[in-house]
């Protein structure tokens, strides 16, 4: 494919995703039509064991190997935007850009497959299903997929830059992510005779507020931690003390120990403050992604590719945000950029939006970048 040809292809492949947004594992089509895109250009498809999402290869198959991995999921949010080539779905809506990814990373797998008699080494292409959860990067993780990357990069669009910027965070980029659910169960009773039964209502009401003091008592002041209540449900009219209070809501941090702490002071508190009120206390954790640490040494080597394809490079801050794409930083040198895809409103929100101008761009970018890193790696290994 001559290259005004990829960009009118993934231009209209991003339309395509964008009108046609499937939540976490249900990619079913979305798989279907970057399969078919792969295929059609003569890339090679590796036969892994997942549902959704797929994983391609260009080059020789020998080290060093390098990934590129994308998202490919969309959200439950009916979209706003008024654009020509909106959702089709009501309740669906690729409102954290990952039909960006998509095409984009696409469109690399395009340039790369132009230039494979030249690659050194593999560039595995990594389209992964249900990054927005839980957890898709877990299902590529246990395909064993990763295990033989000498590194691996990401990248997200970013609302918060302009076309043609890279955003980038050495060290510590966002956050490790939990949630937790909390049932208070005791006996409930009449309104206007709570020393009949125990008040779930009053206890719950003391662990929302007492659970504060863990980020502005218990961590560095320094340090960046969270926690939100974000969810109560509990009783049914006024004049019923209920039986039970259900109660949920996230923690993140930027570092495992930190992440450890906060876990174990909300279970302390938990159970302490039901204790103090005779309220039973029951909680349940879901985890989310580990902190993402961003490497360095290929941030910098990153940045120096994006500025060969005259980018203008923006510090970012780091977020309490999630990525799962953690889970591989957890395994393998890694390094997530980020794209400026125009000022819009916020990723989730049904009004955010990409410019398709920062499409190709970005694709030549991140070919460019594998190809690079694979060139890095070999002269490496020779020079040892
Ligand atoms: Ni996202």
């Amino acid at each position: 494919m001559i290259h005004n040809t990829i960009q009118d292809k993934i231009t209209n492949e991003f339309y395509w995703f964008h009108q046609h947004p499937e939540v976490s594992f249900k990619e079913v089509d979305t798989t279907a039509r970057i399969r078919k895109d792969l295929q059609e250009a003569g890339i090679r498809i590796l036969a892994l064991p997942l549902q959704t999402g797929l994983v391609a290869e260009i080059g020789t198959g020998d080290h060093p190997i390098v990934a590129l991995r994308c998202d490919i999921d969309a959200l439950p949010v009916t979209e706003e935007t008024g654009l020509p080539y909106q959702s089709v779905y009501p309740g669906r809506m690729h409102a954290c850009g990952h039909d960006f990814h998509t095409a984009a990373i696409l469109g690399a797998a395009y340039i790369l497959k132009e230039q494979e008699n030249h690659i050194t080494g593999t560039i595995r292409i990594i389209f992964q299903p249900g990054e927005e959860g839980p957890s898709g990067a877990v299902q590529v993780v246990r395909t064993g997929i990763i295990d033989d990357l000498d590194v691996i990069f990401g990248m997200h669009c970013t609302p918060l830059l302009e076309v043609g910027n890279i955003g980038y965070i050495y060290g510590p980029a966002m956050a490790a992510v939990d949630a937790f659910q909390i049932d208070f169960t005791g006996t409930g009773t009449h309104g206007a005779h709570p020393n009949k039964g125990t008040d779930q209502i009053v206890a719950a009401a003391a662990f929302v507020g007492a659970v504060q003091t863990i980020v502005s008592r218990n961590m560095d002041p320094f340090a960046a931690n969270l926690v939100s209540v974000t969810h109560i449900e509990g009783g049914h009219n006024w004049n019923v003390i209920p039986d039970k209070v259900f109660l949920e809501g996230t923690t993140r941090a930027m570092t495992a120990e930190e992440r450890k702490l906060i876990r174990k002071r909300v279970d302390s508190i938990a159970l302490h403050i039901g204790e103090a009120y005779g309220v039973q206390t029951t909680v349940r954790w879901i985890a989310g992604p580990p902190a993402l640490c961003n490497d360095a040494v290929w941030g910098k080597f990153a940045n120096e590719v994006a500025q060969k394809h005259d980018f203008v490079l923006a510090p970012m801050a780091p977020s309490l945000g999630g990525e799962d794409f953690a889970f591989y930083t957890e395994k393998v040198k890694s390094y997530f950029t980020f794209v400026g895809t125009g000022l819009s409103y916020p990723n989730h929100n049904a009004k955010f939006k990409v410019d398709p101008a920062a499409l190709y761009p970005a694709a030549l970018y991140m070919a460019d970048l594998a190809v690079q890193a694979a060139a890095k790696l070999k002269g490496s290994t020779e020079h040892d």
